[in-house]
């Protein structure tokens, strides 16, 4: 069978090692991919915003099978687009999708089926939800409506920066908005947790915290991530279960009366406090780094996974895992989140240790010249098993010591909450 990725970060670089355990493939094209992926798989260069691009390439490349990795392909409706192809495609149609691509009807949904989540206003325009503002208690979260690569929250600690947020939302920094979301400030301990679904069945994923602020300490911007653990510190039967009662199945519920039917990953953001869950929000995939760090615990094959989810055949399947602690660091170029420089070169990367514990996934990478250079913020995934997190850790910073690459950063302290030496 002949499988295509879209997407060309860590995510996609993990599906693609995983995808490659399997002896039921013959090819795998990774779209567009990067450097890592170009080793292990077939890249094909196209612009994966123009889906006629993508459905000449499953056409040309007979890919029996796609996998949409990113949440912006499945937000403007790919699945859709490429419904009449008869190719299995993973992931959720562009009805399902909102969940992700409205914060809005997310939280309306949230509202309607009594979903644990933070307090919230929609207001139309500035003057409003400045009046608002005025009113109520700080910190409080601004966020704009659609997909924002990230970006378009902001946790405002006074008056000033909730203004500048709402001026900048309203502005069109992240695209025309017509409304703008206040939310409650929750605080407590975040966690990713992760359901399959087949429109029929739901099963749980493993779960991972993953650390969004660029500095040690939780501390300054954040980011799309810059390191990872699995499993959660805080996951046991009991919070499963409150997950899944009170999150995840009135979710699906509600979308099913709205005749939506869901299909792939389902990702809940949450804010743990004093043992109970509270949604901050959904995306529509497998989180990025949350996804390298957990596949390779993945005993399971994933193929059969994806295809049993296409098929409606998940109840069928059991996740098998292996035992270890898996955390992942992510090395990132110099400036990121903000400005960062491009197409530095990565030597080195012949020597960093590989092994079944040991692994390094590519996300903004590209082989140029025969040579490894970075284009992107986020550019190498070094991830680690290992019976502690504290080995695992140590693993994974050893390598990135080895690759000794100038023009990045990493943070030191993945996992600190899980560690304490
Ligand atoms: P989101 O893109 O909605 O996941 O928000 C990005 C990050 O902002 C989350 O991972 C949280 O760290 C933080 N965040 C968002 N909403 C809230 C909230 N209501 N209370 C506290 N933190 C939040
Ligand atoms: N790691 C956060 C995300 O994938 O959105």
């Amino acid at each position: 069978m002949n499988v295509g990725i879209i997407g060309s970060g860590g995510r996609e670089s993990s599906i693609c090692f995983s995808l490659k355990r399997s002896k039921k493939i013959k090819n795998i094209f990774a779209m567009p991919g990067n450097a890592g992926t170009a080793l292990i798989s077939k890249n094909l260069d196209i612009n994966i915003d123009n889906f006629q691009e993508v459905k000449d390439a499953v056409k040309n490349n007979k890919i029996d099978l796609l996998i949409v990795g990113p949440e912006k392909p499945l937000v403007n409706g790919i699945v859709d687009f490429l419904n009449d192809t008869g190719v299995k495609i993973f992931g959720p149609n562009k009805a399902a999708s909102q969940l992700e691509g409205s914060k809005i009807f997310t939280k309306k949904l949230c509202e309607k089926y009594k979903i644990p989540t933070a307090k919230f206003g929609i207001f139309q325009n500035s003057d409003e939800t400045i009046k608002f503002i005025d009113k109520t208690n700080l910190p409080i979260v601004i966020k704009a409506d659609g997909l924002a690569a990230g970006k378009g929250v902001y946790i405002c600690e006074n008056k000033d920066e909730a203004r500048n947020a709402i001026d900048e939302i309203f502005r069109g920094k992240f695209g025309f908005a017509k409304n703008i979301l206040v939310e409650e400030f929750l605080d407590g301990e975040e966690m990713s947790f992760f359901v399959l679904t087949d429109g029929v069945s739901i099963k749980c994923f493993e779960t991972a915290q993953d650390h969004k602020r660029v500095n040690e300490g939780d501390k300054g911007k954040n980011t799309g991530g810059m390191g990872a653990y699995s499993p959660s510190r805080l996951i046991n039967k009991d919070l499963e279960e409150k997950i899944l009662y009170q999150i995840i199945n009135p979710t699906l519920k509600g979308l099913k009366e709205m005749q939506i039917e869901y299909n792939g990953f389902l990702y809940a953001g949450l804010m743990i406090k004093n043992d109970e869950p509270y949604l901050i929000e959904y995306n529509v995939r497998m989180g990025d780094p949350e996804c390298q760090t957990i596949l390779p615990k993945l005993k399971t094959d994933l193929l059969e996974i994806l295809l049993s989810c296409c098929d409606k055949k998940l109840s069928k399947i059991n996740f098998e895992w292996y035992q270890k602690k898996s955390l992942s660091i992510v090395l990132c170029s110099n400036g990121y989140p903000d400005n960062y420089k491009k197409n530095s070169v990565i030597k080195n990367i012949k020597n960093i240790k590989i092994d079944e514990n040991n692994l390094c996934f590519h996300a903004g990478t590209k082989l140029k010249d025969g040579k490894i250079i970075s284009v992107g913020g986020r550019v190498l995934n070094f991830v680690s098993m290992a019976e502690s997190f504290f080995e695992a850790r140590k693993n994974a910073i050893q390598n990135i010591e080895i690759l000794n690459w100038q023009d990045g950063f990493y943070r030191k302290d993945i996992g600190y909450k899980v560690i304490n030496k």
